[in-house]
């Protein structure tokens, strides 16, 4: 079972329309897939028409398991279970500082979907806080996408910074361009030059697409409602490149 993360400190970046297009085509390549959703404004969540309620409460996150099992939600396609968020959530980096042995838990419980899942994919709240800092730690890949803009890069650079300092971990890390407007000088130029002098930037990238924001009139992943769309092209070539750097 592999663990992907997609995260970054800036909100409104894509995270979750990633998070949800990825664990999507993870199964259309016949992988079992968890998609965790960690963000209060359960947006993950509301896209697979789930619940956005927690049965329990976030404290039991790492009480041997009990709560995951209680909070597996079959999507709609198969292969495909979400946990949802809710906003008890806003409580998790107090509870988190209140627990002994926090990355033992998490790893003890995620040990547990083992035999489940292939894939397990959290999409974080933006910011960057206890939680994510967890996440980071039992993960085996950090996908973070970055609109190209100068702000962006900074934050990414700062988080990158952060993580490499402070995290020990073998996590993966890749950033790709998302919401690329190409008519846009700047956007086009740094979503060019940017992964030349940068390895660990994936070389595809997501188009500002108006497919990508009908996510939340169709309340699905891109591929279901738009297969062979510019959008849906370029969230499948992001995936088979994520695919072929986790090996599975
Ligand atoms: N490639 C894209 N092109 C255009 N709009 C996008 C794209 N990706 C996401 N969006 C839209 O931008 C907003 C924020 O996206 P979201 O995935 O929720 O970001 P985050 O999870 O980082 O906060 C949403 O309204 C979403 O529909
Ligand atoms: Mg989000």
């Amino acid at each position: 079972m592999k663990i992907l993360a997609i995260n970054s400190t800036k909100g409104g970046v894509g995270k979750t329309a990633t998070a949800v297009n990825i664990a999507y085509l993870a199964t259309l390549n016949k992988l079992k897939v968890l998609l965790w959703d960690m963000d209060i404004q359960s947006s993950a969540t509301f896209y697979f028409r789930i619940e956005s309620k927690l049965k329990g409460n976030p404290e039991d996150i790492f009480k041997e398991g009990k709560f995951i099992y209680k909070n597996v939600k079959k999507s709609n396609y198969d292969n495909l279970d979400i946990i949802p968020s809710d906003f008890s959530y806003k409580d998790l980096d107090i509870i988190i500082n209140e627990t002994k042995k926090v990355k033992k838990k998490f790893t003890s419980l995620l040990e547990n979907l083992e035999d489940e899942y292939d894939l397990v994919v959290f999409d974080c709240p933006a910011s960057f806080n206890l939680i994510s800092e967890y996440i980071l730690k039992v993960s085996d890949f950090l996908l973070v996408p970055i609109i190209p803009t100068t702000l962006s890069i900074r934050a990414y650079e700062i988080l990158i910074k952060y993580i490499n300092e402070n995290i020990k971990s073998n996590i993966m890390t890749y950033a790709f361009f998302t919401m690329v407007d190409y008519r846009k000088k700047m956007h086009k130029k740094i979503a060019e030059e940017f992964p030349k002098s940068n390895k660990l930037c994936l070389k595809s990238t997501i188009p500002y697409s108006s497919t990508i924001e009908r996510m939340g009139e169709y309340r699905a992943p891109v591929a279901t409602f738009s297969s062979g769309s510019k959008a849906d092209k370029a969230l499948k070539n992001l995936w088979f490149e994520i695919k072929n750097l986790l090996n599975i």
